[in-house]
């Protein structure tokens, strides 16, 4: 395994590019996680360890009512009570019509929580300017989803503030979190919410890392790569991760980065995780926020 590793690097070294390795949307598979109440095939974060309670209050669970069963596709993010951020690449394939969104949530497979909420969607946005191209990094991976009904707050379900542009999180130590797969090769056991500690890379840093995949990003692209440690393998992103979360604390408040928009080869750790900087896209999150908000007077009064 390290082997492989290593000639694989050295290999990269030598060339300068490595053919093989190209960048995808980690939920470009057939892999959704089905939202049940009784155990079967779930998977997570490459690496991650399980999250507590009440410490990942603003990461949701974008689910498709599909074969007649809701399943788990994506993550997206609770910014305001009617409305959440994620990627645009998650907001393509489905109508708003049979979609919904899961939050106060661990288990995907456990019967709902106490602060478990099931919501509607009634539209979602993509950033106008979204992009399929890999040879740019998918620019523009941001859209917001707009609920039907208010979110109620309790200690798990919670919004988070956005980072602003001021700010610079460079090599902080920050949390990436989701059901995604914990090996892209097949589901794995667990259906639990994962989290795992990353670092988030300068942008001179992502910059050149993206010269191996052929690739030019901009500003907002954020890398992270996971820490390894003595029993610890770094953490990275997958298939189902998507739309998710990065999230890096300072001054002891947390500020979501990013979005999970895409990663390399097949979900390798040796490599970045990307993911789109939510403060390049504040006045756009603000333009748009209230599009859907058609919300009546008696739910704004709750
Ligand atoms: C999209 O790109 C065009 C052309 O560069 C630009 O004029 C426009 O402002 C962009 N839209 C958004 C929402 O950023």
């Amino acid at each position: 395994m390290n082997w492989l590793t290593v000639v694989v690097l050295l290999f990269a070294g030598a060339s300068g590019k490595v053919d093989h390795i190209g960048i995808h949307f980690p939920d470009d598979a057939t892999n959704l996680l089905e939202r049940t109440f009784d155990g079967g095939p779930g998977s997570k974060i490459i690496n991650g360890v399980p999250s507590k309670l009440y410490s990942r209050p603003y990461q949701a669970s974008l689910q498709v009512y599909k074969n007649n069963v809701w399943n788990h596709y994506c993550g997206a993010v609770i910014i305001d009570r009617d409305v959440l951020v994620c990627a645009a690449h998650c907001l393509r394939k489905y109508p708003a019509e049979i979609l919904r969104v899961e939050v106060g949530s661990l288990n995907l497979q456990a019967p709902p929580l106490k602060y478990t909420q099931f919501l509607e969607v009634l539209a979602y946005q993509r950033h106008e300017n979204f992009s399929l191209n890999p040879d740019q990094g998918f620019p523009n991976d941001i859209g917001l989803i707009f609920l039907k009904n208010r979110i109620t707050y309790n200690e798990n379900v919670q919004p988070i503030r956005l980072a602003p542009p001021g700010l610079n999180f460079d090599n902080s130590e920050c949390v990436i979190s989701g059901w995604g797969l914990t090996n892209y090769l097949g589901p794995a056991a667990s259906p639990v919410l994962l989290e795992g500690k990353v670092r988030k890379l300068t942008y001179e840093k992502c910059v050149a890392l993206h010269l191996e995949v052929d690739a030019t990003i901009d500003r907002n692209h954020v890398c992270v790569l996971g820490e390894s440690g003595d029993d610890v393998q770094p953490a990275g992103g997958c298939n189902g991760d998507s739309g998710g979360p990065l999230m890096c604390e300072f001054k002891r408040r947390r500020y979501l980065i990013g979005v999970a928009s895409y990663v390399w080869d097949y979900c390798d750790v040796n490599y970045p995780t990307v993911y789109t900087r939510v403060s390049g896209f504040i006045s756009w999150i603000n333009r748009n926020k209230d599009l859907y908000s058609n919300l009546d007077g008696s739910s704004e009064e709750q």
